[in-house]
């Protein structure tokens, strides 16, 4: 049994949900009466027309009944920049909206609600002048900069949907990604520094727009943000000078590109909002490469908008004097739901992070917290995990005090971390809230309220509102109590995405059709005996481990002679993982199945050790002997192997598909376009002959 958190009694007294008896009635509203519940948070937006009760909710969730559909408010008519914006404007006009932090340390810069309301409004403009229309896609590709907000607005108050694109992608992703969404329209920028790194992205673009040109989907329209200040401002070295000069000159086309500046000078400050039926749509994000090919996920205006705004209100339990700061990029749904839509739907003032955790040097973080006195901090275990190698003494040295709510997203975070955040970052005195969501979801589906839920390191909790999680065994059938096995989920909350883009039969078939009547997340996971879930991780990342324990209860079947792996231990490896960064001498560990000729399945665990540390035959003994006590015996890796770096996406996630291939010797990795560095992969190769 693990330890149990209370909420901090500061935030319990203040909070929106302050003990467990009203969420539990909450709950049960949003799940009793949906159009009720929906109803009357929706009285809080703009609407042009209200939504009638009766329309409120119409869907089919059972692929034998017929097509999947999912229809929120239809007949409520309303427009999610306005309500972002100009709803604000008479409250909230000059209160600051972002606190821009660049790269560098001198780079600054604040925009109010009024300045951004304009700047939308002129940019709105621009793209319609650009031919840009109702139902358009448009595509943005850009770094964490204020011009990629008002570019997602701008496309927002005229119905035009954005398809952001990770500003690191390379240019086959991004072609992948026009082409896809058949895209006329791109806003980019010229470059930007990460770190150290000047990464043109002019050169990237333009390379993308010629591959999309080739396949037939020809840009006809490139805005360019310039935004190399340090170049422009003549900062940069003479290299980097030249070898921009150089780029511009190759790539820049008179016809096709343009620079924002020039085209926002002559725009006008008024533009018309765009009025939207609810189930218009709003944007396409395509999901992170960590499986497969990428979908084009699709979510529509209004009931994306009321969940964005309803689970930031009550996940980060949002007061009107927070400084909040969620450090995902915009080119991940967390961007999308948690630094643009969710604060602004809600009026907030937040920090709009452009830079690294480590650059320059690996306390930015923390500094940047104590610079603006934020109160919501938003970050993902990996980040969390790397800044745990450096100690506490780079936290400790700034004035984290003002933090009380610390939010975690993207993988199971294992206890180690998240006890790490709590007690260093938190000062103990913070909530963690562990979010549980997708791109799919639209926001958080399971979370731990911070003024009431008693938290457990490494468990999500409890279904937000109008949620209703299960747990289905292999055949799909509904496991009660303490249980392990698929997520998914029962009836559809306002954020959930309503298609692939452009391939509902690939969405039924992704989501729908293994278990029919519930949307599969493709996630694992187990309800304890309090009823807590704790997400176990990909579904690929399950495994039916025999190993050595239950080898010796080996079974031959009757009717086939072979040996019986059930009854294997469905498994997750998120649970190994969790245990081997206990080690003192573990930073990261990432574990994966391989074929085995016995057991059909083992357990392969690649294991970063601390710096200057080499895992040799005595410390895999003391990594097997805790994972055996953690977890059983029948867990104990049968290979380990020492792996100074991770592949990870550019969002952080490890891609243990890549780790899975490695394992098992397969030489062709598949598509790595999404990978953040693929120069490890041969070190990685070449490691699993020194397994121990
Ligand atoms: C994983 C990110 C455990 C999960 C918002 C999910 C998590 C995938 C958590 C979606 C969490 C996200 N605990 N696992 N708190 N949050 N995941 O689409 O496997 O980039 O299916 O959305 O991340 O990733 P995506």
């Amino acid at each position: 049994m693990s330890d149990i958190y209370e909420p901090p009694e500061g935030l319990k007294a203040s909070a929106h949900i302050h003990a467990m008896q009203d969420y539990r009635n909450r709950y049960a509203e949003s799940i009793g009466d949906p159009a009720k519940f929906w109803g009357e948070i929706a009285k809080g937006f703009h609407w042009q027309t209200t939504p009638t009760a009766d329309k409120f909710l119409t869907y089919n969730f059972d692929i034998r009944k017929g097509p999947i559909a999912i229809k929120w408010m239809e007949d409520g008519v309303t427009n999610i920049c306005y309500n972002c914006l100009d709803r604000h404007l008479p409250q909230k006009g000059s209160q600051i909206a972002f606190y821009w932090e660049g790269n560098d340390l001198e780079d600054e810069k604040t925009i109010t609600y009024s300045e951004l309301h304009r700047e939308v409004c002129k940019f709105a403009n621009v793209l319609k002048r650009n031919g840009v229309k109702k139902g358009d896609c448009v595509a943005v590709y850009m770094p964490m900069i204020p011009e990629l907000i008002i570019s997602m607005l701008a496309c927002s108050r005229i119905g035009a949907v954005h398809s952001i694109v990770f500003g690191g992608y390379s240019a086959e992703s991004l072609a992948a990604r026009i082409i896809d969404g058949g895209i006329r329209t791109l806003v980019t920028a010229d470059g930007v520094w990460r770190g150290n790194k000047l990464i043109h992205s002019l050169e990237v673009v333009d390379q993308a727009m010629a591959i999309a040109k080739k396949a037939g989907h020809p840009i006809e329209k490139n805005v360019v943000v310039r935004h190399l200040i340090r170049l422009h401002h003549g900062n940069g070295s003479a290299s980097e000078k030249e070898a921009y000069e150089k780029i511009l000159a190759s790539s820049w086309n008179n016809e096709r590109d343009s620079w924002w500046e020039d085209e926002m000078k002559e725009a006008s400050e008024q533009c018309d909002v765009e009025w939207m039926q609810a189930e218009d749509p709003s944007f396409i994000l395509y999901t992170s490469g960590s499986t497969g090919k990428p979908k084009g996920v699709l979510h529509t205006v209004a009931g994306y908008m009321l969940f964005a705004a309803t689970t930031f209100k009550f996940t980060f339990d949002f007061r009107p004097d927070d400084v909040y700061w969620c450090t995902a990029d915009i080119g991940w749904i967390t961007g999308h739901t948690y630094v643009t839509y969710g604060p602004l739907l809600n009026g907030a003032t937040s920090v709009l992070f452009e830079g690294t955790p480590f650059y320059p040097s690996n306390d930015r973080f923390w500094q940047v917290i104590q610079k603006y006195k934020v109160s919501k901090f938003y970050t993902a275990p990996t980040a969390i995990r790397a800044l745990m190698k450096f100690g506490e003494d780079f936290v400790d040295k700034y004035d984290l005090s003002s933090l009380k709510v610390l939010g975690t997203v993207g993988e199971p975070i294992n206890p180690e971390a998240w006890l790490w955040y709590h007690k260093y970052v938190g000062n103990s005195k913070a909530a963690i809230v562990d979010t549980y969501w997708q791109t799919e979801t639209g926001g958080h589906v399971l979370t731990p309220l911070p003024g009431c839920t008693p938290t457990k390191p490494g468990s999500a909790c409890f279904p937000f509102f109008g949620v209703i999680p299960v747990i289905l065994d292999e055949e799909g059938k509904e496991l009660e109590g303490p249980a392990e096995g698929y997520i998914a989920f029962k009836k559809p909350w306002p954020g959930i995405m309503r298609t692939v883009f452009g391939d509902h039969k690939r969405f039924e078939q992704i989501y729908f059709s293994r278990f029919p009547g519930y949307y599969m997340t493709g996630d694992g996971a187990k309800r304890d005996a309090d009823g807590y879930i704790w997400i176990t991780g990909r579904i690929d990342d399950m495994l039916n481990c025999s190993g050595t324990y239950c080898f010796d209860f080996l079974q031959l079947t009757p009717q086939t002679k072979m040996p019986l792996m059930h009854p294997g231990h469905l498994m997750s490896t998120a649970q190994v993982e969790s245990a081997l960064v206990e080690h003192s001498n573990v930073v990261e560990a990432a574990v994966v199945s391989c074929p085995h000729p016995v057991k059909g399945e083992c357990l392969y665990c690649y294991v970063t050790p601390m710096e200057g540390v080499h895992i040799d035959a005595s410390m895999a003994k003391e990594l097997r002997i805790l994972v055996r006590e953690k977890i059983a015996p029948f867990a104990s890796p049968d290979y380990i192997q020492e792996a100074i770096h991770l592949p990870k996406t550019r969002s952080g996630k490890i891609m243990r598909r890549i780790l899975r291939q490695i394992a098992a010797n397969d030489p062709d990795l598949g598509d790595t376009s999404t990978m953040a560095d693929s120069t490890i992969i041969p070190s990685l190769q070449e490691g699993r002959r020194k397994v121990v």
